[in-house]
């Protein structure tokens, strides 16, 4: 997709981090923008932002692990806007700790937003974008952590592991069957965004007695997220590798610090039939 104007973009996880900064650059190209986003506060002051700065921009209150939300965000979005040009589904969560101490509530709310977010987007939209017979384009993001597996954040990484591989048939069978349909897997390393904080917007249902284990492993993953993310990119970075992507029609989008070596770490374990090697990604 080269041409932008008068086009809509409807991002989920838009209030915040790498979600807001793509609103605002498809804001800048003259795109009408949907955020979509569960916390309502935020999601007020971001759709402010988008209009102070000249932007035609409707925000609705969603959750992006609820089916019917994400049903009704497309409605939504289609009704006051005519077309969904791009969607980005772009929610996601994190906590961490060890695999065999984390609670059932910490699985099952990372991989309700992390991959259930992205299956409800794909379903309600895409065969609205096919419908509408035009150029369209898909964003999900997924992590680093994709390509990756590394100690203390395995849900983390399996939810994430989900959305590329997801996102890669999707690729292939919009490719056979809808070809003016594209798609991107966003992959970011460190970026400075809320991320560290997202048990902001944990639901009261994984919130319940033991649902949240306080151990040392959290701690210890929880206290280097929000270094690392401090000391990360801005989300500004990422969202104009999103537009380079769509106007590339590139489907991977990839870091190239540290987590791009510990991504080769691993497929060469795999080639090599090793075990795998602990190779934490370096700045
Ligand atoms: N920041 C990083 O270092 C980093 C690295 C790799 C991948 N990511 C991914 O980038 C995406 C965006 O995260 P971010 O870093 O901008 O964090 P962020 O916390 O700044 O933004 C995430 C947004 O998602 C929203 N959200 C959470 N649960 C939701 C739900 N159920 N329904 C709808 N919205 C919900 C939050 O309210 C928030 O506005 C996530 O998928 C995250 O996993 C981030």
């Amino acid at each position: 997709m080269n041409e932008f104007a008068n086009k809509t973009a409807v991002i989920t996880g838009g209030a915040s981090g790498i979600g807001l900064a793509m609103g605002e650059l498809f804001a800048a190209q003259g795109m009408k923008i949907v955020l979509a986003d569960v916390e309502a506060g935020a999601l007020d002051a971001a759709v402010a932002r988008l209009r102070e700065q000249g932007a035609e921009c409707l925000g609705v209150v969603t959750d992006v692990s609820k089916a019917d939300a994400v049903q009704a965000l497309a409605e939504r979005a289609r009704t006051q806007f005519g077309a969904v040009h791009i969607l980005c589904n772009n929610a996601g969560v994190f906590t961490g700790g060890l695999l065999w101490e984390e609670s059932l509530a910490d699985y099952h709310w990372l991989l309700d937003v992390n991959i259930w977010g992205v299956v409800h987007g794909i379903r309600s939209f895409v065969p609205m974008m096919i419908g509408q017979d035009c150029d369209c384009h898909i964003v999900n993001t997924a992590s680093m952590a994709a390509v990756t597996a590394m100690p203390y954040s395995g849900i983390y990484h399996m939810s994430k592991h989900a959305v590329l591989a997801l996102s890669e048939s999707l690729y292939h069978e919009l490719a056979f069957h809808a070809p003016k349909v594209k798609v991107s897997v966003l992959c970011p390393e460190s970026v400075d965004t809320g991320i560290a904080a997202a048990e902001r917007n944990r639901p009261a249902h994984y919130r319940g007695d033991g649902d949240i284990v306080e151990s040392g492993a959290r701690a210890l993953v929880m206290d280097s997220l929000a270094q690392s993310v401090a000391t990360g990119i801005h989300p500004r970075v990422m969202a104009q590798r999103v537009l380079e992507a769509i106007r590339e029609e590139r489907f991977y989008i990839l870091s190239q610090d540290g987590w791009r070596e510990a991504a080769h770490t691993r497929l060469d374990d795999i080639r090599a039939g090793r075990n795998p090697t602990f190779a934490p990604p370096v700045a």
